[in-house]
């Protein structure tokens, strides 16, 4: 799970499908990263936190990190949130970049809908409530789809 800062997106993507893969005794490995690395090191944004808190996915252990080239050599899937996250990325992976391992994560809700997870990093708490639930109704078509 991809996004820009590893904070406020990708953080809840990976709570959400670490513990509905659990859930479901699926042994997959799910981790997230940012493409800009200015917040590495840090815990998820306290609004994420909470909001995941609500819904009881604790995420507050994570730590925020840059996507790196090698992650394209230990995933099988890459899904970016955003269109300029996705561009991030492939600067970033140079040649070890495989088209086939990457998508949007929004087009497992629509496929080939390319459309952003919004980014609620300027918003209110609402912005993290509806981005949360977005994701959460994406996560549950992935472990549908390939359980
Ligand atoms: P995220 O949100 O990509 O969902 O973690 C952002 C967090 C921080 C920044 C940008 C986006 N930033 O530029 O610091």
């Amino acid at each position: 799970m991809v996004c820009l800062g590893n904070i406020c997106r990708s953080p809840i993507a990976e709570g959400i499908l670490q513990q509905k893969a659990k859930e479901h005794q699926l042994n997959w490995v799910v981790d997230s990263a940012g493409t800009n690395g200015f917040h590495n090191g840090e815990a998820p944004h306290t609004l994420s936190q909470k909001v995941a808190m609500q819904n009881g996915v604790d995420i507050s252990k994570q730590i925020s990190r840059k996507f790196v080239m090698e992650d394209f050599e230990l995933y099988d899937k890459i899904y970016v949130m955003a269109a300029d996250v996705l561009v991030d990325v492939k600067q970033i992976a140079k040649e070890k970049f495989d088209a086939s391992k990457i998508d949007f994560l929004l087009n497992e809700l629509q496929m080939g809908g390319n459309k952003n997870v919004p980014d609620p990093w300027y918003g209110n708490e609402d912005g993290f409530v509806k981005v949360y639930k977005l994701i959460e109704k994406t996560c549950e078509a992935i472990i549908a789809k390939y359980k």
